[in-house]
């Protein structure tokens, strides 16, 4: 099957949409899929993960790095470029050929470009330019491109190659003091973040065979000027070696640990560059990729999910997590939502436990943010932001849609309300912990955050007199569309799976490090009782006896019941906010994303077929899927009810969101365009969970297959408690394989039957 995406042609409308859907990346960086000689109008992009800045009071977000990979042509004096007659190409250009590729497999970027140049003779002159980059896995600050030329006719060629650092910004730009210069044959440009004086620089190295060089310095940006006598249908190479440090990399000097790093990588040459990033690649994939049988456009949407999730995952950090909208840019202030705990981390758990660890230490690195969120409501404990940067402090604003009709920012309760944020944390940690069995991560402060998640719920919950319980109100649920509700089920569901992870987590603290549970029940206005006490009485909204209704939350069944495409037709304006004070959806029964029917997905256990068919049926046809995190979640449901047929188009659009491109770009007047790496994750829940049916509660995998029909078999690598297996799963039947180097036997449920895969076994069931 091919690993190859292409699209042939070139349409300026889908320049954005190209950015994200050909993106490179290491979790490092991610360098947006444009065109060599695009800058910043065309929305270049080497965005840093972990570094943000903030200026003129606009909002914090990600730094993008200058361009390192900027290449520009002329020939015979007339510029070479995709955007003929625009910025980059001269007059007379045209283009005959054009594609652009991206290798999913090896994760590598390339395209092809034939121009038409202009010319006196009869004969038509063309010049061909190929370009092919890498962003490497084996070497994270490094980006390296091979370009080559090769023209008709004789004539000259100039090739503008260097450091380009006009690159997009939304609320930039970010670097102050950017100065460029060239440094022994290398280029460098470097300057600070404006708001904490982090150092950011890119140092080039080129290497070329023929041609003469001259740099210069246009508006801070070095570049190098290459002209070379073309002869005709001789081929030119030039490579080129790109590396971006920042004052975060701990590495001294970020201009020098660019330099070195550059010539390094000059100096081993592309070919080898690009050899140990193809067997890192290869590596990723033995350990990700999931083979579906018997539906091609199913394979390939789902692998570039996980593609998608691999050039984000921060595998090399700890002090990362995944923001919404990956490292395709500054959207979402580049900020980690719910989205990482509860749509990403599930493919992590399952085949890249230490990258899970790491996107749950990101959690307890940023408690003391959590705690000063609750702080500054008045709560005890940790809230955590709605919106989470380096610091854990909200990045979220008051104010975070504009209204399209007035202009005028529209309050929101997006970073007050959405309490659910300290159970999804709480939730997400517990999971690593019951996948792995690493008790590490309890012990070294995620014993401590669970705590504080649940002295936070305590002191939101309202004890009702009446009822003689708790409850929890004023809050939103995952379903935007409708803020300050109270007994939103999800939440309440969650917070009390939260309370019940925080006493477990106490008691496996005082059993294992009495002195810091002591500590944190001494320092503690709150004690363990009190939180049992809430666990135990606190109110979760359960299925009506009759119909197996679950209410969203209090009265929503007295909104207006009003079918989506008559809500659809109420609409003025394509871009205007559904929720907010005033939005159509608020006071109708239209809700934005999976609520009811993601708590079902997380309790699956807990609730019997009829329940979440009925759920189904009934929230389905009243969710807009305004959020990318919707469909899964639908897909997910479906799947466990037996209804795959239902699930399938659910996992399609999941899967295929970046690959189309189609999704909401606007909230108001925000721009909410990007890739969608809560999707991603989902496209790959739906897929292993959902349709290969695939569980694991800690100690027992259950594998119970709901596939659609044309689906002849989903084979995968799991990683469960550190033993390792191979999976294959038909309609038919189950197949088990244990890697040899297994040290322990585990638990598997196949379809009814029990047994348990000793390391190098096989285990195989017909269904
Ligand atoms: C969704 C949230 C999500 C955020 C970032 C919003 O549109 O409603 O649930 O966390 O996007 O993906």
């Amino acid at each position: 099957m091919d690993w190859i995406l292409r699209e042939q042609g070139f349409d300026k409308e889908r320049i954005a949409a190209n950015g994200n859907k050909f993106m490179i990346g290491n979790g490092y960086m991610g360098y947006r899929g444009t065109m060599e000689e695009f800058t910043r109008e065309e929305l270049t992009a080497t965005t840093l993960a972990g570094l943000y800045d903030r200026v003129d009071g606009k909002w914090r977000e990600p730094v993008n790095a200058p361009n390192g990979l900027f290449t520009r042509l002329e020939w015979e004096g007339t510029p070479l470029g995709v955007l003929t007659g625009g910025a980059g190409a001269g007059a007379g250009v045209e283009l005959l050929e054009h594609e652009q590729q991206l290798d999913i497999r090896r994760a590598v970027h390339r395209r092809r470009t034939v121009f038409r140049v202009p010319s006196g003779a009869a004969e038509e002159r063309r010049v061909t330019l190929t370009a092919e980059r890498f962003c490497s896995a084996e070497r994270l600050n490094l980006l390296a491109a091979k370009l080559t030329v090769q023209s008709s006719a004789d004539g000259e060629l100039v090739i503008r190659t260097g450091i380009d650092g006009e690159v997009w910004d939304i609320n930039g730009p970010h670097l102050e003091g950017l100065a460029g210069r060239e440094a022994e044959g290398s280029l460098l440009l470097a300057g600070m973040t404006r708001e904490l004086k982090v150092p950011v620089a890119v140092a080039e190295t080129a290497s070329f065979n023929v041609g003469e060089q001259v740099v210069s310095t246009t508006s801070g940006s070095p570049i190098r000027e290459i002209r070379i006598p073309c002869r005709a249908g001789e081929t030119y190479t030039i490579y080129k070696y790109a590396a971006v440090f920042t004052g975060l990399d701990g590495t001294g000097d970020a201009g020098e640990a660019a330099l070195r790093l550059s010539r390094e990588a000059a100096g081993l040459g592309y070919e080898s560059l690009l050899k140990e990033h193809a067997a890192k690649w290869e590596e990723k994939w033995s350990r990700a990729d999931v083979v579906i049988e018997g539906d091609e456009e199913a394979q390939l949407a789902l692998r570039y999910s996980l593609y998608q999730l691999l050039i984000i995952a921060p595998e090399h950090s700890e002090k990362l997590s995944i923001p919404a909208r990956g490292l395709s840019g500054q959207v979402y202030k580049g900020a980690v939502f719910w989205d990482t705990e509860m749509f990403m981390l599930p493919f992590f758990l399952y085949t890249q436990p230490e990258t899970a660890r790491n996107l749950m230490m990101y959690r307890i690195h940023t408690l003391d943010g959590a705690r000063r969120k609750a702080a500054e409501y008045g709560y005890e404990g940790a809230f955590y932001a709605w919106e989470s940067q380096e610091t854990g402090d909200d990045a979220c604003t008051l104010f975070n849609v504009n209204d399209v009709f007035t202009g005028r920012p529209m309050r929101t309760y997006f970073r007050d309300k959405q309490v659910h944020i300290s159970a999804d944390v709480a939730y997400g940690i517990w999971q690593y912990y019951s996948f792995t069995g690493d008790d590490s991560i309890l012990l070294n402060g995620g014993a401590e955050t669970v705590w504080e998640c649940a002295k936070f719920f305590y002191s939101y919950a309202y004890f009702n007199p009446g009822k003689q319980r708790y409850e929890i109100l004023d809050v939103t649920g995952p379903d935007e569309y409708h803020e300050r509700v109270n007994n939103n089920a999800f939440t309440n569901a969650l917070v009390k799976r939260a309370l019940y992870i925080a006493l477990e987590a106490m008691d496996f603290l005082r059993a294992n490090d009495p002195e810091q549970y002591e500590t944190l029940v001494k320092r503690s206005a709150i004690q363990p009782e009190q939180v049992r006490d809430l666990h135990d009485r606190l109110y979760v909204p359960q299925p009506d006896a009759k119909t197996k209704l679950i209410e969203q939350f209090d009265r929503y069944y007295t909104l207006e019941d009003v079918p989506l495409p008559e809500l659809k037709s109420r609409v003025l304006n394509k871009n205007e906010y559904w929720g907010g004070g005033n939005g159509l959806a608020t006071t109708t029964q239209i809700l934005k994303q999976a609520d009811v029917v993601l708590m079902l997905h997380l309790f699956q256990n807990h609730y019997d077929r009829e329940t979440k068919k009925a759920n189904w049926e009934y929230y389905e046809p009243r969710t807009e899927h305004g959020s990318s995190l919707s469909s899964c979640i639908y897909a997910l449901v479906a799947a466990d009810i037996g209804s795959s047929e239902w699930a399938y188009p659910y996992f399609l659009r999941t899967a295929t969101i970046d690959l189309t491109g189609d999704s909401k770009q606007y909230v108001g007047d925000l721009y909410i365009g990007g890739t969608h790496p809560a999707a991603n994750g989902g496209a790959w829940m739906a897929a292993v969970l959902g349709f290969a049916g695939i569980s694991f509660d800690g100690s027992t995998v259950s594998i119970k297959p709901s596939m659609p029909h044309k689906w002849q078999a989903v084979e995968l690598p799991l990683i469960l408690r550190g033993q390792s297996f191979k999976v294959r799963v038909m309609p038919t039947g189950v197949v088990v394989e244990a890697g040899a180097d297994n040290n322990e036997a585990v638990a598997f449920k196949l379809g009814t039957h029990e047994v348990q895969v000793a390391p190098g076994e096989k285990a195989q069931v017909d269904l």
